[in-house]
């Protein structure tokens, strides 16, 4: 099946204010996202809060449906959380590592991950080792299966970076994982929504993904995926009486699916986005979205190389809908400011988000152009001759 663009576009209500290509920030909501919101919050003002709960309390429980089908789960092992990296701190902070024990990760870490590597490895004497990339700029499977031993205690890698194109081969690495019987941890936030997730096939025991970027939910929505292997064993590292009622006066008793990792006050109008913006993804087929993305990002890299200055700076031999870029003379962010002024909203990536691969590779503050399904090459020839015409 092939994506009716013309409809598409319609649905989506932000393409007549800009040319907008930000899906690796924050992409544009679809009509029927935006309709979710705004009804379930009119419910709200209506009737209550509470009320409003109670009345929509099986559309709410199929939001963990509708997750978990997106991700071949089980809606046990889905908890929805406010953003990926509360998600993905669930996990980790919950993680029992004895001192001593070592965390492999790769060089396209995400910041937010790192520091609380670095705050564990402080705290809990943990050490933390990056795998080289290879010859692509993806993680080392050599490196990493050579890597193991008995003191490794966790895998935890990012599959698509902030930075670029790079796609890492998270489901070599969820065999290698499953080969050492080691817990592994993966970062899907930039995957969610642009490509097909199965986490049978990643092999991975924890997953965490944002709803803003290219699922095209509301802010302030995610989750965090737990394989059912590790719900009666993991302790959220923080809970209440929500993630575990309060039984007898000395004693709680975790729930025993994922949602001990949530807790009981929950922005209910942006679940229901989030819910409304899978079911909508998944409609169009994530294979038709990814495909579409993917050739467009392509067409882009293709435009851009013919900019005098212009260098592509994505790594992989494969890449996603995630464009970085630089050109000569032209500082990132202030041409991202420039071109939002002329209502081309593009992105700009800067070291400090994915700090070991921005030192390993020398890189400045890029660009970052995330075109996707939504968008059209039209759109794109506006947006690179805007960038020519500053060089
Ligand atoms: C690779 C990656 N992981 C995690 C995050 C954090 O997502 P959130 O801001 O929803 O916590 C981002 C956000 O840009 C990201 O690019």
């Amino acid at each position: 099946m092939c994506l009716d663009i013309k409809k598409v576009r319609n649905e989506t209500p932000g393409i007549s204010h800009s040319i907008h290509m930000m899906a690796a920030g924050s992409a544009l909501m679809p009509q029927c996202v935006v309709d979710t919101i705004i009804e379930y919050t009119k419910l709200e003002a209506q009737i209550g809060g509470y009320e409003a709960h109670a009345q929509r309390a099986d559309e709410l429980d199929n939001v963990y449906n509708i997750v978990a089908d997106h991700i071949a789960a089980h809606p046990r092992e889905i908890a929805l959380m406010e953003n990926a990296t509360v998600a993905w701190c669930h996990a980790f902070y919950a993680m029992p590592l004895a001192p001593g024990a070592r965390i492999l990760t790769c060089e396209a870490e995400y910041a937010a991950n790192y520091v609380a590597f670095l705050q564990r490895a402080k705290r809990d004497n943990l050490k933390i080792e990056v795998i080289p990339s290879d010859d692509t700029g993806a993680i080392d499977l050599q490196a990493l299966e050579s890597a193991i031993d008995d003191n490794v205690g966790l895998i935890a890698i990012t599959w698509i970076p902030t930075n670029g194109g790079l796609v890492n081969p998270a489901g070599k690495v969820g065999a290698i994982s499953r080969k050492y019987n080691i817990p592994y941890l993966l970062d899907a936030c930039q995957a969610f929504g642009q490509m097909p997730i199965n986490v049978s096939d990643l092999g991975c025991d924890f997953l965490s993904a944002t709803g803003r970027k290219f699922i095209r939910g509301p802010r302030g929505t995610g989750f965090l995926y737990v394989a059912s292997k590790w719900l009666d064993s993991l302790e959220p590292a923080m809970i209440d009486h929500f993630a575990a009622p309060w039984v007898t006066t000395d004693r709680y008793q975790l729930r025993d699916d994922a949602r001990r990792f949530e807790s009981w006050e929950n922005a209910y109008a942006l679940r229901a986005g989030l819910g409304a913006a899978i079911s909508y993804a998944d409609q169009l087929g994530l294979e038709n979205i990814q495909q579409r993305s993917w050739n467009l990002a392509e067409t882009c890299r293709q435009m851009l190389r013919e900019i005098p200055g212009c260098r592509i700076m994505d790594a992989g031999s494969i890449n996603c809908a995630i464009v970085s870029f630089t050109v000569e003379n032209l500082e990132a962010r202030d041409t991202a400011e420039i071109l939002r002024n002329k209502g081309i909203a593009i992105g700009a990536t800067a070291p400090s988000s994915t700090r070991l691969d921005a030192e390993a590779r020398n890189l400045p503050v890029m660009m970052r152009v995330a075109p996707h399904y939504y968008n059209t090459q039209d759109e794109l020839e506006i947006m690179t001759n805007a960038i020519r015409s500053l060089v």
